[in-house]
């Protein structure tokens, strides 16, 4: 194949490769996550959860970094405030294979701002400054920030603007911003995905702004109609929540923002290549349960979704080869429309 037409059919290309994303997630967005996903979205980047600086550092870096060749284009998102460490840690993300590394300037956790990162990062942009700058000398890799519009009671947005503009001082070119601010007090991380007002505006005054710069906006997106709507504003979309609880709002994307042809047909196309992985689990003796959980909301919104997804979550059923349960599920979800019909 020639260069050209190659170039043509690698997905997203002739797009900016932060277009659509899946958002960083902990407990959600692991290897098995971001394989499901790539079944239903090829021209999509996804993120890993957050792993700490102290983790890859001090812990087991396989563990935490090892992926499926399939998930590219994916990046790392890292959690630290030390630019040594995290220059260390972007090297590691070069030596891995990723496609990209991020700072996660966002998270409004409290065990995070004990570490002194995440979103209270945003109260020092000198020290993300430093930190970018210490990655992007450790690696070629693109390296980009995650933050929100404000921390705490700051609403203006000259205090945003002034973090992207020390920032990218500093060499980073993409940011993807999560348009709520974070409270640091008094609301848990799941609430400070709700409660703080969404202001997209302000991020399409970042794109205004600073219009050489890629900027991705984040946050309660859920339609294809409200992506495209933002994407005639700014560069990129992350989609987060809607993405992992219903994985097929996935399945028309490639098609419809990157002119490729999607991958699935449908969403049996996809169960049958998620059974195959899971079969490839089951027979290395690695459990598919844990992988499962992330494909509980396939066949949402259509008839029989709730009844398969109780026979997937019998734990009775967790040491059965997957493709028993699948049938059981089938089984289940059709006898669900035989009811409905
Ligand atoms: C379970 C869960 C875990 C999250 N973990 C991270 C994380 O590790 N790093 C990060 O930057 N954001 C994290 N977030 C925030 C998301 O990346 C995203 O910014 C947020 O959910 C808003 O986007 P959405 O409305 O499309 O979900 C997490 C969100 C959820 C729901």
């Amino acid at each position: 194949m020639d260069f050209e037409t190659e170039r043509q059919q690698t997905p997203g290309a002739g797009f900016s490769p932060w277009r659509l994303s899946v958002a960083p997630m902990m407990d959600w967005t692991d290897r098995h996550c971001r394989y499901l996903h790539r079944l239903i979205t090829r021209g999509t980047l996804l993120y890993t959860e957050m792993v700490t600086t102290g983790a890859l550092l001090h812990g087991d870096q396989g563990r935490h970094l090892d992926f499926n060749a399939e998930e590219h284009p994916v990046a790392l998102q890292l959690g630290g405030s030390e630019p040594e460490d995290l220059a260390a840690c972007a090297r590691l993300a070069e030596r891995w294979g990723y496609d990209e590394v991020n700072l996660n300037c966002g998270c409004p956790s409290e065990r995070v701002q004990r570490g002194a990162f995440g979103a209270c990062l945003m109260a020092e942009p000198q020290l993300v400054a430093d930190c970018v700058r210490a990655m992007r000398e450790a690696t070629t890799l693109p390296v980009t920030v995650k933050h929100r519009i404000g921390i705490d009671r700051i609403e203006s947005y000259a205090f945003v603007r002034d973090f992207v503009g020390t920032v990218a001082a500093a060499g980073c070119e993409v940011f993807i911003v999560h348009a709520r601010n974070a409270w640091l007090q008094g609301l848990s991380p799941k609430e400070n995905r709700e409660i703080p007002p969404l202001r997209y505006e302000l991020v399409a005054q970042l794109k205004r702004d600073f219009p050489h710069l890629t900027i991705a906006v984040n946050g309660g997106l859920k339609t294809a109609d409200e992506i495209a709507a933002q994407l005639a504003v700014v560069d990129g979309v992350m989609v987060g929540r809607e993405a992992y609880h219903e994985p097929w709002s996935m399945a028309r994307w490639d098609s419809r923002f990157f002119g490729q042809p999607d991958p699935a047909e449908s969403r049996e196309q996809v169960e049958q290549a998620w059974l195959a992985y899971l079969d490839r689990l089951h027979v290395a003796g690695q459990g598919w349960a844990y992988a499962m959980r992330h494909a509980l909301g396939l066949w949402n919104g259509t008839p029989g979704a709730r009844r398969w997804r109780q026979v997937w979550s019998d734990h009775r059923l967790k040491t059965l080869p997957p493709r028993e349960v699948a049938e059981r599920a089938t089984a289940a979800r059709l006898s669900g429309l035989a009811v409905a019909a």
